[in-house]
Formats: C-alpha cells, sequence, structure tokens
C-alpha cells in the first residue's frame, strides 16, 4: 500500500491511475479507524478500481472548545487496518499543506448547516465542506464514500457537490453499529463505562420511533417524543437535539409525508463526549 503525503504527488498517483483506466475511489477520515470506517473502503473497493483513504484531523471543522487536540492519532495502526482492508494508497497531508500560510478561502453551504448539528457546533460545516472541496481537488475521485451516521454531513456534501457542478459520485453507506445497537464512532473510545452502558439508549429511541412509525404514526412531534423519553431515562446522556427533518432541505417535518430523516445528539455527562445518531424513514440518504 502506498503511503502519499504531499498534494501534488496525490494528485499524480490519481491522474496516472485513470489516465490507465482506472477508477479512483475516495474514503476521507480522520483517522482512529473502527470497523465503520473500514466498510467504507470496502464499499469504496466494490465501486472502483483502485481505494484511496486520507487521514487528517481537520482543524477547521473543530470550535475552540472542541476535541481537536485530544482527537485520537494512530497512524500507523491505521495504516495496517486499511491495507488489510484492500486500501490501494493513504493520503496524509499535514496541516500547512491543507492549509497554508494566508489561508483565506471557505465553503459555506447555505442554509442546511446552520439546524441540527450545526446548531451546536458553529462554522463546523464551513470546516468540513472545505476540506472535504479540497480533498476532492487533491484526489480527483470518480465515488466518494461516507458515511450515514453523520446524515447531516453527507446532505451537505451532497448538496455541495450538486450546487458546484463536481464530478464526485457520492454514497451514503449504512452505520455500522456495536451488538447492542450503539453507532460505531471514534468518539466512543472517550465514555466513561456508565456511559458506555448508556449509550445503546440512543439507538434504542431510533428503533422505538421507527417502530411508531411502522405502526402508522405521522405526527413529528409524537416521533420527537418517543426519542425523548428513552433519553430520559439515563442522567448520564444530556440530550441535544432530536429532530424530524425531511432529507434534502434539513426542514422540520409536523407530518412525514416524504422521506425523514430522524435525528439525535447527545452530550455525556461525565466526559462531555458528544453522540449522534440517527435513522432515515421512507427513503434514503442516496
Ligand atoms: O467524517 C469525517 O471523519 C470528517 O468530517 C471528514 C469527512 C473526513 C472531513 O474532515
Amino acid at each position: 500500500m502506498k503511503i502519499v503525503n504531499s498534494c501534488p504527488e496525490m494528485r499524480d498517483y490519481s491522474r496516472s491511475l485513470q489516465k490507465n483506466g482506472s477508477t479512483v475511489g475516495f474514503v476521507p477520515t480522520m483517522g482512529a479507524l473502527h470497523e465503520g470506517h473500514l466498510s467504507l473502503l470496502k464499499i469504496a473497493r466494490r465501486h472502483c478500481g483502485r481505494v484511496v483513504m486520507s487521514v487528517f484531523v481537520n482543524p477547521a471543522q473543530f470550535g475552540p472548545s472542541e476535541d481537536f487536540e485530544k482527537y485520537p492519532r494512530q497512524l500507523e495502526k491505521d495504516c495496517e487496518l486499511a491495507e488489510n482492508a484492500g486500501c490501494d494508497c493513504v493520503f496524509i497531508p499535514s496541516p500547512r499543506d491543507i492549509y497554508p500560510e494566508n489561508y483565506n478561502t471557505y465553503v459555506n453551504v447555505e442554509n442546511i448547516t446552520g439546524a441540527l448539528c450545526g446548531a451546536s457546533r458553529p462554522g463546523h460545516f464551513r470546516g468540513v465542506a472545505t476540506v472535504v472541496l479540497k480533498l476532492f481537488n487533491i484526489v480527483i475521485p470518480d465515488t466518494a464514500v461516507f458515511g450515514s451516521k453523520d446524515a447531516q454531513q453527507v446532505i451537505v456534501i451532497k448538496r455541495m457537490v450538486e450546487d458546484l457542478n463536481l464530478p464526485v459520485r457520492i454514497i451514503a453507506a449504512p452505520t455500522l453499529r456495536e451488538e447492542d445497537g450503539l453507532a460505531m464512532s471514534s468518539r466512543n473510545a472517550y465514555l466513561s463505562a456508565g456511559e458506555r452502558a448508556d449509550a445503546p439508549l440512543i439507538y434504542k429511541g431510533l428503533t422505538e420511533a421507527r417502530e411508531l412509525y411502522e405502526g402508522g404514526e405521522r405526527a413529528g412531534q409524537s416521533i420527537k417524543n418517543c426519542v425523548v423519553s428513552i433519553f430520559n431515562r439515563s442522567r448520564l446522556l444530556k440530550l441535544e437535539y432530536v429532530e424530524v427533518v425531511d432529507t434534502t432541505q434539513l426542514k422540520p417535518l409536523d407530518v412525514i409525508n416524504r422521506p425523514v430523516l430522524i435525528a439525535a445528539a447527545c452530550r455525556t455527562v461525565e466526559t462531555g463526549t458528544r453522540l449522534i445518531d440517527n435513522i432515515v424513514l421512507g427513503g434514503d440518504l442516496d
């Protein structure tokens, strides 16, 4: 497996693959790989001749009081895991490569970045959209794969790709879960034992909401109340939001009459870890 650190080398590598008739699949990550990331690599592998993964902990998407400094970093292990999952090339740029001195250009996807996670993480999606566009310009992938756990991120990136006519196909991959339902996330490693024991309540709430929906319930508020009532069983999970919104504009749905995203976020009380999860009903993110 090839390891590339420089942007020009990365672009040359992709161009040479494409010149030789291969398609390039891309999985952008911030490292600290878990099974969820490996499933993205495997999906990219199925769709493309070659697979590139990036590892870059993007400072522009972290707020000043967020976990940028303590975000888990394990490059050697990540490269080993990526290679075993069929990755052909890992791109590891330095912060200076991505944000050189006098860097001034940011991508702002309007209207859909202020709600849900954007409400408590101002600037987060501006940082995500900016780095993803830059990575697309460096890696020049045919297809890029993102995890559906970050549903708003997928929706924002798909919007950006469409709005800016980017020649990249976006695949939203299913969320991988631990046996008890907790969505896999690099941040799960921060959880205390008590928080870890309560964390599956997030998906339990979403699952019960799905059951209500499948039983015919279409009132957004009833679906929300159902998720909130499950969260309230834990004193260690502090709910940040539960939203019932459409899957393109992220507008709240009082009556569910189209594909719906039910998304929840909470912060844990002991370690201050932020956890998110979601389900999509009546359609998908694709
Ligand atoms: O989902 C992530 O890990 C990040 O937001 C991404 C897409 C790699 C951009 O930094």
